[in-house]
């Protein structure tokens, strides 16, 4: 049920066919090189879902988690709640996250994952959003670029709710 007040920013059709094109983009790009694609979590476990699905490819999965945000307002300290579980030394791996804000996670995660020496490492994040800023370069692919909202669904939440919605929106100031 689409909570009162939360307008839609893209539908969950929207959504399917530009991660179908990620997809395709992604294929295209890594040949048949084998992948690892680590997830984010928690923000990233729908998109990276339906991603990996779209991507008819060898790969692995892994995880890590990171927190910054303490009611919806980052901290601007980023946390390591636990790394992946695999070692990525010498692999090609693309990094999924849910939304680049500020960059500050990103950032991190990429000083922290370049120094598990992987082959390459690419950044793939479903949302981009413009606060003014230029972080457009910490991210190889992106889903949809949003303007200055705080978004909600497929995956991202507010104080822990509304991750399982499966379309993106944004309560109204
Ligand atoms: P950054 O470090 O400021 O770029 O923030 C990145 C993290 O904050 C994301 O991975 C999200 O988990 C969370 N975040 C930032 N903006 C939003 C939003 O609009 N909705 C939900 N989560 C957000
Ligand atoms: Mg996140």
């Amino acid at each position: 049920m689409t909570p009162t007040n939360l307008e839609m920013l893209y539908t969950t059709q929207q959504i399917e066919q530009r991660v179908m094109e990620l997809g395709k983009q992604i294929e295209a790009d890594y040949k048949d090189q084998p992948l690892v694609v680590v997830g984010v979590l928690k923000g990233s476990f729908l998109f990276m879902a339906d991603l990996v699905r779209a991507i008819k490819h060898p790969l692995r999965c892994d995880f890590l988690r990171v927190s910054s945000y303490d009611h919806d307002v980052s901290t601007g300290v980023v946390r390591m709640d636990f790394d992946l579980t695999q070692s990525i030394e010498n692999d090609n791996v693309l990094l999924i996250e849910d939304i680049v804000d500020t960059g500050k996670t990103l950032g991190f995660l990429k000083e922290h994952l370049h120094g598990k020496k992987p082959k390459s490492l690419k950044v793939c994040s479903m949302l981009y959003k413009d606060i003014g800023v230029d972080n457009r370069h910490l991210v190889d692919y992106v889903g949809f670029e949003i303007p200055n909202h705080y978004v909600v669904g497929y995956g991202l939440d507010s104080e822990g709710l509304y991750r399982s919605l499966p379309y993106i929106g944004y309560f109204p100031k």
